[in-house]
């Protein structure tokens, strides 16, 4: 069975996010996306609240589970037995930064390969920070991000 491991901080996610997930999903027999604590990011929602944010945004994807994790991703890939990492890349801004991580997670775990997909271009602009700073703000995230996720944040800024 082939089986690709979706890694993101997912916070929150976008539809970029799930176009990436559901394009991976066609390809694979299987696919995991795992909500993963960045380090060096301050996240908004909680990791259990992103992977439930995220788990019910691709309901609809019937080969497709969310699972949290906090550690090495290369960690994770070694438990769930995944050698395949996919990725969305959005510009060549991204690039550079995924290679370093690709190139660091082949380092620590030998065969363990990243695939990127090319975001599409109606999504290229769309990243989880804008989304929280127009939200915050009042602006209107629908369409931007799943349903459920636009309520969140409303009811989290509404909150604060
Ligand atoms: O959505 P993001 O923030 O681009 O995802 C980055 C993520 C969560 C995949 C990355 O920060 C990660 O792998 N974190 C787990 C810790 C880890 O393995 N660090 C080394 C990466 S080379």
């Amino acid at each position: 069975m082939r089986v690709a491991l979706c890694p993101g901080s997912f916070d929150p996610p976008t539809n970029g996010h799930i176009d990436v997930i559901e394009r991976a999903a066609r390809h694979f027999d299987r696919v995991i996306a795992a909500v993963i604590a960045n380090p060096s990011k301050e996240p908004l929602f909680p990791l259990e609240t992103r992977k439930d944010l995220l788990a019910d945004a691709l309901g609809h994807v019937d080969n497709a589970s969310v699972e949290s994790f906090d550690g090495l991703l290369v960690d994770f890939a070694n438990e769930r037995k995944v050698s395949i990492i996919v990725k969305g890349l959005r510009a060549v801004s991204d690039y550079e930064y995924e290679l370093q991580m690709a190139q660091m997670n082949a380092a620590l775990t030998h065969g363990l390969d990243t695939l990127f997909l090319p975001s599409q271009p109606e999504w290229s602009f769309l990243s989880s920070s804008l989304v929280k700073q127009v939200s915050k703000y009042g602006g209107a995230v629908d369409g931007l991000v799943p349903t459920n996720v636009a309520q969140a944040l409303k009811d989290r800024f509404a909150s604060s």
